[in-house]
């Protein structure tokens, strides 16, 4: 298994990001990514050592938790560390602003991604059942409500 990635560095997302996003995710078509840059959310790019972006996190504040939309890691560039650093820059970043919990929801199939939030310090606080028609097995599949809090504030 790769270690962490040589030369990572996160930066803040900006409106000229969309394609990037696009390549990370594989996407066949453009997104509108319009959450993008707005007062109201936060996206940062994960870059390699030559300033090739690697992968990327989407977050909203929602009240007072702030809600991650999206994070992923360029299939060749996953199990070095690109979501963790990700995750912790985000949270560090969002500690102290007056926000009591990061939540989010993830299909309880995607093992990645759970074990990437586990792993994280997210418990489970909610499961919406059959919440996906079509999980990765075809059959209906549960979604979990994730959460944690910050240093000084816990999310129970
Ligand atoms: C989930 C995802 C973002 C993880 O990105 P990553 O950069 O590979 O994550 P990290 O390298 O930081 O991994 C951290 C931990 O997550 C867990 N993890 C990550 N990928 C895993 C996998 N394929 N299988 C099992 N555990 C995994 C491990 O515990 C890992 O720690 P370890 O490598 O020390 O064992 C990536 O697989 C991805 O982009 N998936 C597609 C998009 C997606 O499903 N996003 C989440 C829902 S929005």
């Amino acid at each position: 298994m790769p270690g962490p990635m040589h030369g990572l560095s996160i930066r803040p997302a900006n409106a000229m990001d969309g394609p990037a996003f696009d390549a990370v995710i594989g996407a066949s078509e453009p997104v509108a990514w319009s959450t993008l840059n707005t007062p109201t959310s936060r996206s940062l790019v994960a870059m390699n050592a030559n300033a090739s972006p690697v992968g990327f996190i989407e977050a909203r504040q929602a009240g007072d938790d702030i809600e991650i939309i999206m994070i992923a890691t360029k299939r060749a560039s996953r199990r070095q560390g690109v979501a963790t650093a990700l995750l912790q820059v985000l949270i560090a970043q969002t500690d102290g602003t007056n926000t009591r919990r990061v939540i989010l929801e993830v299909a309880e199939d995607n093992a990645a991604a759970w074990r990437l939030y586990e792993q994280n310090g997210f418990i489970e606080i909610a499961r919406r059942k059959r919440y996906y028609r079509a999980g990765r097995d075809g059959g209906p599949c549960d979604a979990l409500l994730l959460a944690r809090g910050f240093a000084s504030e816990p999310a129970a």
